[in-house]
Parts: C-alpha cells; structure tokens; sequence
C-alpha cells in the first residue's frame, strides 16, 4: 500500500461474522500490485444496521466500493440504485461500486469467477451438459452464470426439492430456449458435474453424489475451496474423471472485484468514472 492520503480511495466489506474474512487481505494486495492507490477494511455491520452503514457509504466521496458477503447479499439488492441483470436474477449482489455522483452500482461476481476459472483451467463449459448439486446462494450463482455462457443443458439436483424446483422455473423464465430438468432417474450422463453444495466442507461430509454415477472423461468441479482435494475430487479422479478445484474461482473473482470497483493502475481510467 502506498502512504494513505487524502487521495487514496476507501474500500469496505461488510459482513457479519467479519473476523474470518480475507478478501481485505487479497484486494489489499491487488490493488498493491496494480500501483493502486486505496484501501480495503473489514466493517462489521449486523443485519439490522446494513441500510445506515450502506447510506452512509453512499455519501462517501472518497469511496471507491465494497465487498458484500454473509448474511447481506440478499438485502443489499434493494439498497443499491442500479443492479446488473445477472444479479436480479440471481437476487444477490456480492460487489457494489460508488460512481462519482454517489449512485451504488451492484453486481454478483462469483458465478462469474467460477465460469471465469474454468475457462482459465482449460475447461470450456458452452455446448456442454452440466449436473449441478445444490440450488443454495453459490449454486444460484454459479446456475445463471453458467446459462449465460452458454451451456446446453442444465440438471438441478438438491436435498431440498422445492429449492432445486424454485432455482429451474426461474432459469427457465430467464433463458426460455435452455434445456432446464431435475436430475431424474435415466437422464443423459452430464459432461461436467458441478458440486455447489456445502458437503464437502467438513472433513468426514458424505459424497453430494454416489460417485458410480461419475464416468471417466467427465469434468468434475467443485466451488468449495478449502480442502483443495476434497472426497468428490478424489473420487473422481479415481474414476478418471477431469478434476476443476474451487480456488480459480476466487482468484478469477477478485480480479473481476478490482476491475468492477475501479481498482486499476493510475494510468487507466476506472469503469463509470470520467
Ligand atoms: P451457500 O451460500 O454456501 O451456497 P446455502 O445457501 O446455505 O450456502 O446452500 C447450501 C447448499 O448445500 C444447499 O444446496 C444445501 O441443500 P438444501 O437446500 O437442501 O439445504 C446443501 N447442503 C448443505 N448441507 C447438506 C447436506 N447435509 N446434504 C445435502 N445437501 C446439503
């Protein structure tokens, strides 16, 4: 970080727990890297308190954005001025950027960062059949995102049915033309299977799948990022699948955070500023 100035900029995350958060640490970094100046700080905001904190922000002249995460993604919707159309859809913005007028511009960049992480592995996920587990806030994301970029088919599989149900009629609403079914029994085997359930966190979690369903040449994906190599990866690398860890996601994510909120090098001109 350079001298903290009358010049820097001024990021936050909002979040409640805040203790564990890292993103501080990674943009803090990237905007050191790109010779930006600014700096990002943890702000602990409870539920109750995210419209004061978020207008109070808003009338920061010195604000360049900031990270949204557990447990406000969802109301922070309503309190941004303008919200990207992957995050109506998805009904959940995680990054919000201050323009010069003081109007909070929203977005949802994690689905985007997991597309954005397979691609940069190699792994294209146009024309390809995808099984998703999950139908929780990172699967919504990562659902949209992949519909955008184009994928031929998509199967919903959740623990619970009325989420999995919820998440496909409102896929199919938005992209009227994309195959959108519920895993049933004797579907086609998928090219990618995408698990974006939280099992998998824990050490000893069952399989969010039985793992004879998982045929070499598949891709196998996961969004969880710590353990790197969890069950679902090692079955499937054992059943000669591709594997695609989680962490690309991060790492494409927090470029994608930099470039939305206008952390750039001071030779370049940030988005919506003039
Ligand atoms: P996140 O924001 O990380 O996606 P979430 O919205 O709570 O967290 O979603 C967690 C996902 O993991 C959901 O799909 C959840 O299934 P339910 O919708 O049935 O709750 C799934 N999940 C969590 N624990 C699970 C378990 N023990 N078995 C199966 N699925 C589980």
């Amino acid at each position: 970080m350079t001298e903290i100035s009358g010049h820097t900029r001024v990021y936050a995350i909002l979040a409640d727990p805040v203790h564990h958060v890292q993103t501080p640490q990674k943009l803090n970094a990237l905007m050191r890297a790109r010779g930006h100046d600014g700096v990002m700080v943890p702000v602990h905001v409870g539920a109750g308190e995210l419209a004061t904190v978020v207008a109070s922000l808003k009338a920061m002249k010195t604000l360049g954005g900031f990270v949204v995460t557990v447990p406000h993604k969802t109301a922070i919707v309503a309190l941004c001025d303008e919200v990207s159309r992957q995050a109506q859809l998805v009904g959940a913005v995680n990054c919000v950027r201050r323009e010069a007028d003081g109007r909070l511009v929203g977005d949802i960049l994690d689905g985007l960062g997991f597309v954005a992480g397979m691609r940069r592995e190699g792994f294209e996920p146009k024309g390809r059949r995808v099984l998703l587990l999950g139908a929780g806030g990172a699967a919504n994301a990562v659902a949209f995102a992949l519909a955008d970029a184009g994928v031929a088919g998509l199967s919903i599989a959740n623990r619970t049915r009325a989420k999995s149900e919820d998440l496909a009629r409102r896929l199919s609403q938005a992209f009227p033309a994309l195959p959108v079914d519920l895993d049933e029994p004797g579907a086609a085997a998928p090219d990618i299977v995408i698990n974006g359930t939280s099992l998998g966190l824990a050490e000893g979690d069952p399989l969010p799948l039985d793992a004879s369903r998982l045929t070499a040449g598949q891709i196998v994906a996961e969004v969880i990022m710590q353990p790197r190599v969890t069950a679902l990866l090692a079955a499937a690398q054992a059943r000669g699948c591709s594997i695609h860890y989680g962490l690309p996601m991060l790492e494409c994510q927090l470029e994608m955070m930099g470039d939305f909120m206008g952390m750039t090098s001071p030779d370049k001109t940030p988005p919506g500023k003039t």
